[in-house]
């Protein structure tokens, strides 16, 4: 039996968990810094780690008493040691060697990204192995082949922009504020997804690369148009809700269908949608279709173990400190660290 504080400071969010088992989430606490980067349109780095340092210790401290378990019952300390922004991974890593050291327990060094796919194993109902994993979020869009969580394959990934990051750019240029997904999947559902036809990037192209950065300036490009074209000079309301609509459709049909290639590719029979944009309903809704016409398993986890959290963290770690992957406690942190490498707790 194993009981595992693991925590998550790779990015923007902030967070700590218990983890019992690396199934059981006896207490998952996320301290979300939306508000700080806001008025930037996107995460400053600085500010990032800063408000880490304000606030690890008491997110750490929230997530034992929620637990009700105190540091004496801890077997190991996890943490997130990339990939990610290095300023905001240093706080978690330096924080959880220090604990590591004080309670004499073993520290594990975590991929961020194994993390994500892990977060298919959290929850009622686990999903089986082997599954394509599909990780679509703020950081990243990559395909996976997970085995086990200690066996993972990339598949395939984005030459350039996450596609979280060319919904969130989307939002940012139509005045949506940020992070702006959530805000484009909401004005997508009441716009027309016809109105525009946006490229679908990479889609004739063989193989599993994705690329969202042209579609981003496609969608610049037709609102600069809209609004040279508009009296006052603005977009009106319906032309925004079309134009996330349109970009919407083009985005996920691209998804759908390199995650189509990625499962009649690899005979995989199981898929799991994880990272922030598996929140997003026309993308469920899309690969859900998908999985009824292979005739697949599909999995979408609770949107709160979809987005950067420490359970997921605290899953991988289970199966690491089984294995004897401990890190050193001169461990660092890896801006660019490919999955797998964490596990000789240095690359
Ligand atoms: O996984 P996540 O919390 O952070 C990273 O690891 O990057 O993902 C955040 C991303 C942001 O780009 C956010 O705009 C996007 O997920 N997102 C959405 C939705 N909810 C969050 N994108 C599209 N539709 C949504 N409903
Ligand atoms: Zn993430």
């Amino acid at each position: 039996m194993a009981l595992i504080l693991a925590i998550e400071s790779s990015c923007d969010d902030l967070a700590a968990a218990i983890v019992r088992d690396g199934g059981e989430v006896l207490a998952s606490v996320v301290q979300s810094q939306d508000k700080i980067h806001a008025p930037y349109g996107g995460v400053v780095p600085e500010l990032a780690s800063r408000d880490h340092v304000r606030h690890l210790h008491p997110t750490v401290a929230a997530a034992l008493a929620r637990a009700g378990v105190g540091l004496e019952a801890l077997d190991a300390v996890a943490c997130t040691a990339g990939p990610g922004l290095i300023g905001s991974l240093l706080v978690g890593v330096s924080f959880a060697k220090a604990l590591a050291w004080r309670l004499g327990v073993p520290l594990v060094a975590v991929h961020h990204i194994e993390g994500h796919l892990a977060s298919a194993r959290l929850g009622e109902q686990p999903l089986a192995f082997p599954f394509l994993g599909f990780v679509v979020s703020g950081g990243h869009t990559q395909l996976f082949r997970v085995t086990t969580l200690a066996e993972v394959e990339l598949l395939g990934e984005t030459r350039d922009d996450s596609a979280g990051e060319a919904f969130d750019k989307v939002a940012k240029r139509l005045g949506l504020g940020y992070p702006g997904g959530r805000e484009v999947d909401l004005a997508a559902r009441r716009g027309r997804g016809d109105r525009f036809a946006f490229p679908r990037p990479m889609l004739r192209e063989p193989g599993l690369e994705l690329s969202f950065s042209g579609l981003k300036t496609a969608v610049a490009l037709e609102a600069a148009k809209l609004e040279a074209a508009s009296p006052a000079g603005k977009l009106a309301e319906p032309d925004v809700c079309d134009l996330c609509a349109s970009f919407q459709e083009a985005a996920v049909e691209v998804l759908v269908e390199k995650a189509r290639r990625a499962l009649v590719a690899t005979g995989l029979r199981r898929l799991a949608l994880v990272g922030g944009l598996a929140a997003n309903a026309r993308l469920r809704e899309r690969m859900a279709e998908l999985a009824a016409e292979l005739g697949i398993e599909t999995l979408f986890p609770p949107i709160a173990l979809c987005t950067d959290n420490a359970a997921m963290i605290g899953a991988v770690a289970d199966g690491m400190l089984r294995a004897g992957e401990v890190a050193p406690l001169d461990l660092e942190a890896f801006s660019r660290i490919p999955a797998g490498a964490t596990r000789a707790g240095a690359p």
